[in-house]
């Protein structure tokens, strides 16, 4: 198969990733996409660096060889962080991005000198310390308030009924002075998929995620490198999981269909 002509892959843990799917159907729309979710191995987000980091080498090896994908995004925020450097030292000639969360935009866009920023992701992620880095880069008086929001991503997972939705949130808020929060950062694909609900907890906050920011960045990548098709008019979507799971897919759907982006 001609090179450019071979599906991006699109990989998370479970249903997140289809939050920033949604960006790449629009930004891309010529591209084929494969989608899989890990959801036999989640939550990511609780586990160690070194598993994610197995998991996602074994996703991507699985994508090249069964899909022959021709570029990976890791539409993870915790496997971008445990896996995207060392799959892009395994696999150089294969565009890999991955999405981190918009801390950047959060502490210099939100119209505050000293903005207070809620950062909601997983365990994992929270626990690597280039989030505090990247807050003092870009604004060294953001006031940056990590929340790790471990049983957040299955409560999504399993359909985001809205009373275990609202029981989650309320719990996971509960210290929060949500008045006081200038912006929340979504530093997990997940949660942009519940968008309106967190907005309810904070309705003075702007709302950032790097979905966007993602497609862009692979709509750049696969253009530097020649692998952009060009010659026709709508891909195909293809929507996998590790567990086998039926009601998968149109889970997916749904959410892809709602989604506010
Ligand atoms: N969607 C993932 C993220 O962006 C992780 C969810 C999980 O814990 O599996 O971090």
């Amino acid at each position: 198969m001609a090179e450019n002509k071979r599906p991006i892959a699109v990989i998370d843990s479970g249903l997140g990733g289809i939050s920033v799917l949604s960006h790449l159907l629009v930004e891309l729309p010529n591209e084929d996409f494969v989608y899989f979710g890990d959801n036999a191995n989640a939550p990511y987000g609780s586990k160690t660096t070194d598993e994610v980091l197995s998991l996602t080498l074994d996703n991507i090896k699985m994508l090249e060889e069964k899909y022959f994908a021709k570029a990976a995004v890791i539409a993870c925020n915790t496997a971008t962080g445990a896996a995207a450097a060392k799959c892009r030292e395994i696999y150089p000639n294969m565009p890999i991005i991955g999405i981190e969360p918009a801390i950047k935009p959060a502490v210099t866009l939100s119209g505050k000198e000293a903005p207070n920023v809620l950062v909601m992701a997983t365990p994992l992620t929270l626990s690597q310390e280039k989030f505090v880095n990247l807050a003092e880069k870009y604004n060294p008086n953001a006031n940056l308030i990590p929340l790790p929001c471990p049983g957040l991503s299955q409560v999504i997972e399993s359909g985001g009924d809205e009373k275990a939705l609202d029981e989650m949130l309320t719990r996971l808020f509960a210290d929060v002075e949500s008045e006081d929060i200038d912006a929340v950062v979504l530093g997990c694909t997940h949660y942009p998929l519940i968008s309106e609900h967190i907005k309810k907890y904070f309705p003075k906050a702007s709302i950032y995620d790097g979905g966007l920011g993602t497609a862009l960045q692979t709509k750049r990548r696969l253009s530097d490198s020649g692998l952009l098709i060009s010659d026709r008019k709508t891909g195909s979507l293809t929507i996998i999981n590790s567990a086998q799971d039926p009601s998968f897919e149109e889970l997916a759907n749904k959410y892809l269909k709602n989604i506010n982006i």
